[in-house]
């Protein structure tokens, strides 16, 4: 992110609900049978229907294609393609997530225990980059409250810290020495945003098993806050009385903060954040430009979290 690149490849054409509806009814028809073909085998997704949720938009769903091609996951390297090109050989199972820190309970969660313990839903949410992109995705997750009650939250413990894994043999952009980011990837909420029922850990989209270039097989997508917060392949999420540092941040703090709630009113230093580029509408050249709504559309839910907060100032 640290300069704004338009994307390489053309836009889908492909209609993505009807790809959506289509594989579906296939997967219904199979019994489940066959859904990895695209992506990979994968163990929960056998027979996997998430169940569909009230949270949804009325917007265009943007084309599978696009949300699985233009992608930031520096690990695989800086550019939109790098991910879906060079995150094949990254072996997201078996999996474990830490969580610990201040709780009555610290675990050590398998992420197929967790997926069978919380039946993922379909939750589809925008997502609001902070370079001024968007797209409209149908997550499949649970809400991350589930697992944070799970381990029993101590009195003191105001924010949750999130680590994605370190694995330079797979993960070839951990190689990389210049102009890339520190390693692990980090991020963090106050406890009561991670509270939130918005907030989601993903293991699917488009109801297929998480692809690795999402962030298989476990993302945070916090639908309020600029894409970044969204860390992905999460190893560990510790709960804590200090506010955590956060990648972006600790790379350029003049430009990244903490909070990163999307904001058409509190400008990136380098660009304005009022509009966005809507991903899979349009060319490139002729591409739809939606208005940024505050809290990304989502204020009757969250703006209240925020209330005497200077938002200039917390960014
Ligand atoms: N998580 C990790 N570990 N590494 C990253 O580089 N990029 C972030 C976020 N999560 C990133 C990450 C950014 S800048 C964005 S916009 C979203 O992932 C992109 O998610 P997507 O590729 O699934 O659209």
């Amino acid at each position: 992110m640290s300069a704004y690149r338009p994307p390489k490849i053309a836009s889908s054409e492909i209609t993505p609900q009807q790809a959506y509806l289509r594989r579906r009814a296939f997967l219904i028809g199979a019994g489940g049978a066959g859904m990895s073909a695209a992506f990979g085998s994968s163990s929960w997704a056998e027979g996997l229907a998430a169940t569909k949720s009230n949270y949804t938009v009325d917007e265009k769903l943007t084309p599978i294609e696009d949300v699985t091609t233009y992608n930031n996951f520096y690990e695989f390297g800086m550019d939109k393609a790098d991910p879906a090109a060079l995150s094949k050989d990254f072996k997201p199972r078996p999996w474990t997530i830490k969580v610990d820190g201040m709780v009555a309970k610290p675990q050590t969660f398998d992420v197929d225990a967790l997926i069978k313990a919380f039946p993922p839903e379909e939750r589809v949410y925008r997502m609001r980059c902070v370079e001024a992109w968007s797209m409209v995705i149908p997550w499949d997750g649970f809400q991350l409250s589930k697992v944070l009650d799970a381990v029993e939250p101590l009195g003191s413990a105001k924010y949750v810290a999130f680590e994605t894994v370190v694995r330079p043999t797979e993960m070839p952009g951990q190689n990389a020495t210049f102009g890339s980011l520190p390693w692990p990837y980090v991020e963090g909420l106050r406890l009561d945003e991670a509270r939130n029922p918005l907030t989601l850990l993903a293991v699917g989209l488009y109801g297929e098993t998480l692809p690795n270039q999402n962030g298989a097989p476990v993302r945070l997508v916090v639908p309020w806050k600029y894409g970044f917060k969204g860390i992905k392949s999460i190893v560990r999420i510790t709960l804590s009385d200090k506010q955590p540092l956060n990648t972006w941040q600790a790379a350029n703090s003049g430009e990244y903060g903490f909070y990163a709630n999307v904001n058409p009113a509190v400008d990136h230093p380098r660009w304005s954040q009022a509009t966005e580029r809507r991903i899979g509408e349009g060319g490139f050249f002729s591409s739809s430009r939606h208005p940024t709504l505050p809290f990304n559309g989502y204020a009757d839910e969250v703006a209240s979290l925020y209330s005497g907060m200077d938002l200039k100032a917390n960014f």
